[in-house]
């Protein structure tokens, strides 16, 4: 009886072993615990003829072998019932096959890290930030910078007016030199960068932009002072020595007025296709403070904070979305503002 038991027990675990499908697994069960003619039913049944001083040793094989033939295929049903899940020994639903997920790191955007650079270098520089608001009044965009009402300048800004109202959306940083004319006292060194507004559109303008401001005031502030302060800002902004080139110019919040040039940062001064052939590109607008805005903020004031007699200062502005174009070969401006991130992951830091 023994042997016949162990006999069963190995037939049955070769036939495990080659059974590849449930439903070779179910035709298993039935050779093997099969009501009617499994192999255990008949030994069980067998059982019954052995004589009785041999039956205890004979049921303990026979109990044996009916536990190693239940739970080897309780086991293998199991492991079939699962793989045909798809699921094998892997969570539901992964497919190990597909490729895996990337994922990129953001980075700020290309104007966002010029802005920072900038404000980097005007702290550098011991200047303290500025700021005022986007939306002005007439008397800080226009009035307070010497721009008279109905004066032919205005026309040059391209104003976003607020209807009913004198207020307008800022064409430019300049009036952040009256808030902080007005709320600080001399020596004064303010940068402001802010978003400014312009009725303008095409491959170089955009209606909304950034502009950054820089304005000294204290005694003796010189052209010479401006001229070497826009030297060495330039230089620290494009990582290189650059010469500046200022080219006599109207605005009417500073006098004498220019507009002031950079050394072609590609042919460095030989003439290009960038440079027009001139070897110099335009960068912004700067002077020595016009006397008059001295006047309107100590009239505004109602005290002689600025005495133009012993005080002078210089002022200038320049375009960030030109510096970030400048910096890296963009030419069309309303790229900045298309959210494609195929242009936008090319500026990563
Ligand atoms: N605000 C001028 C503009 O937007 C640029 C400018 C010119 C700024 C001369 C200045 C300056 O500070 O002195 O066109």
């Amino acid at each position: 009886m023994k042997e016949r038991a162990q006999a069963i027990r190995r037939q049955f675990d070769g036939d495990l072993a080659a059974a590849a499908s449930p439903a070779a697994l179910a035709d298993l069960r039935l050779r093997y615990l099969g009501r009617r003619a499994g192999l255990l039913t008949q030994i069980l049944k067998e059982l019954r003829e052995v004589p009785d001083s041999e039956r205890g040793a004979a049921g303990r094989a026979v109990n044996e072998l009916k536990t190693h033939i239940e739970t080897g295929l309780a086991t293998a049903e199991e492991v079939a019932l699962r793989s045909t899940a798809g699921e094998s020994d892997r969570p539901a639903g992964i497919d190990p096959t597909l490729p895996g997920l990337v994922w990129r790191p953001g980075s700020l955007h290309p104007i966002t890290q010029v802005r920072h650079l900038v404000e980097e270098i005007f702290l550098e520089m011991g200047y303290t930030l500025g700021a005022g608001p986007e939306v002005e009044s007439d008397a800080y965009n226009f009035e307070a910078l010497n721009f008279p009402p109905d004066h032919p300048a205005r026309d040059t800004q391209d104003t976003f007016f607020v209807e009913g109202s004198d207020l307008l959306l800022r064409t430019h940083t300049s009036p952040v030199q009256i808030h902080t004319l007005e709320t600080s006292h001399p020596p004064i060194k303010m940068a402001a960068i802010g978003r400014v507004f312009r009725r303008d559109s095409d491959l170089t303008h955009s209606p909304v932009f950034h502009q950054v401001e820089g304005l000294v005031v204290g005694p003796g502030i010189t052209f010479a002072h401006l001229k070497g302060t826009l030297e060495r800002f330039c230089g620290r902004i494009f990582e290189r020595t650059v010469g500046v080139r200022l080219r006599p110019s109207y605005f009417p919040f500073v006098e004498p007025g220019a507009e002031y040039d950079i050394s072609c940062l590609f042919c460095g001064g030989g003439g290009c296709r960038p440079c027009k052939g001139s070897g110099f590109i335009e960068m912004g607008g700067a002077g020595m403070v016009h006397p008059a805005v001295f006047e309107q903020v100590n009239r505004r004031l109602g005290e002689t904070r600025y005495d133009s007699e012993s005080l002078s200062g210089f002022a200038f502005g320049l375009g960030i979305e030109r510096i970030a174009m400048l910096k890296h070969g963009i030419d069309d401006i309303r790229l900045f503002y298309e959210n494609d991130l195929r242009f936008l992951s090319q500026f990563p830091a």
